[in-house]
């Protein structure tokens, strides 16, 4: 539901694939006036003049930056753009959403943060998934106790294709599944190890596997791929009382409470006792129909707006990153743990 105040006035830096996605949804807003778009190739940029004639094409970020009516700049250009695009978006004094991964370095997304805290503007940065209805229902059962106390949460995000030629399949698609396990479990990990490798591009793995363990023993696992036979994107949750499933390509997303377990799952006697585990029934969670970008884009408006912090600040984008750092470092090494 979108709320009432004055229009802020925007401008979007990458206007490609997925970028497309967040002009349509930032120019729909009703509270937003899309003044700029920009990307530095034109033929893309002729793509889009007919349909949103309001909007002024440049192919220079220095030129829309400028303008003082701007307040907020949308980041959708590759991630090694984004530290330079982001960095002269704050130095103007502009509210910035850059895409994930914030940046591909910590020290890089440090910087951004300091100075973002140092000009008083607000950085999001888009873990979409956070802003799913599923993903907000199911951090609000888990918050109610529903499952019990979470023994761990593993993630599926694999699919054949697309093929990125700059980051591997770790940077690209596991921004997504730390930034749900972070926000599921609400707490930081204490050790890191992921495994993968390159089979079509070399130094570019296509597939990866990283393991989280959390300090209460508590596991995370990441498996992404774009070299996999199947699109599928999967967050299992398993807890001492329920286990969930969210299943975001089914009817565009289902939640699934299911009612399995293992009961007195702490008395470690007598656990091969059949009698001890317990299998009930499966409820579908009935979910909002909104659109997860367009709540994210909305997020935004209203976080600059109110003057509040995002779901997905800095610090958020942050933790995503020292995690996918360690990852990388961990993956390049054979799967060493790397300890925070
Ligand atoms: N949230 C999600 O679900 C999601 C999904 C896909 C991609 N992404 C992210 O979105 C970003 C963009 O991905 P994409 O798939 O759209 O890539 P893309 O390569 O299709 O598009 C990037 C666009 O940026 C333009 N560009 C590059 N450098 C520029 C610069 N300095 N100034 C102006 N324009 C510039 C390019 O010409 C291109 O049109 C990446 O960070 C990616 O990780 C997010």
């Amino acid at each position: 539901m979108s709320k009432q105040y004055k229009k802020i006035v925007v401008g979007q830096v990458g206007i490609g694939k997925w970028g497309k996605n967040l002009l349509r949804n930032f120019y729909s807003l009703p509270n937003v006036a899309v003044k700029y778009a920009c990307d530095s190739d034109s033929v893309r940029l002729n793509e889009f003049v007919r349909s949103f004639p309001e909007i002024k094409f440049v192919t220079d970020y220095e030129s829309l930056i400028q303008d003082q009516e701007l307040e907020a700049v949308i980041i959708a250009t590759p991630a090694p753009d984004h530290y330079k695009v982001a960095k002269r978006c704050l130095e103007a004094g502009k509210h910035i959403f850059v895409e994930k991964p914030i940046t591909l370095d910590v020290f890089q997304a440090e910087e951004l943060l300091a100075l973002a805290k140092s000009v008083n503007k607000k950085i999001m940065v888009g873990h979409l998934l956070l802003y799913h209805p599923a993903i907000s229902k199911l951090k609000q059962l888990i918050g109610q106790g529903e499952l019990g106390k979470i023994c761990y949460v593993y993630t599926q995000r694999l699919n054949l294709g697309r093929i990125r030629k700059t980051e591997n399949a770790l940077w690209s698609l596991a921004p997504h599944d730390i930034s749900i396990i972070l926000h599921l479990l609400d707490k930081f990990p204490k050790s890191v190890s992921a495994l993968g490798s390159s089979f079509v591009q070399k130094g570019i793995e296509d597939v990866a596997f990283l393991n989280v363990r959390f300090a209460e023993g508590e596991i995370g696992h990441v498996h992404v791929s774009w070299l996999d036979p199947t699109k599928t994107r999967r967050t299992i949750v398993v807890g001492s009382k329920k286990m969930a499933i969210f299943d975001e390509i089914s009817h565009g997303g289902t939640l699934t409470i299911i009612d399995k377990g293992v009961e007195n799952i702490s008395d470690f006697k007598n656990v091969s006792e059949l009698s001890k585990l317990r299998s009930g029934g499966d409820e579908v969670i009935k979910l909002s129909q909104d659109e997860p970008l367009s709540l994210e884009c909305q997020h935004f408006i209203d976080s600059v707006r109110e003057g509040k912090e995002p779901l997905s600040n800095g610090e958020n984008a942050l933790a995503v990153l020292k995690i996918l750092a360690a990852a990388d470092r961990s993956l390049k090494d054979g799967g060493k743990h790397e300890l925070f």
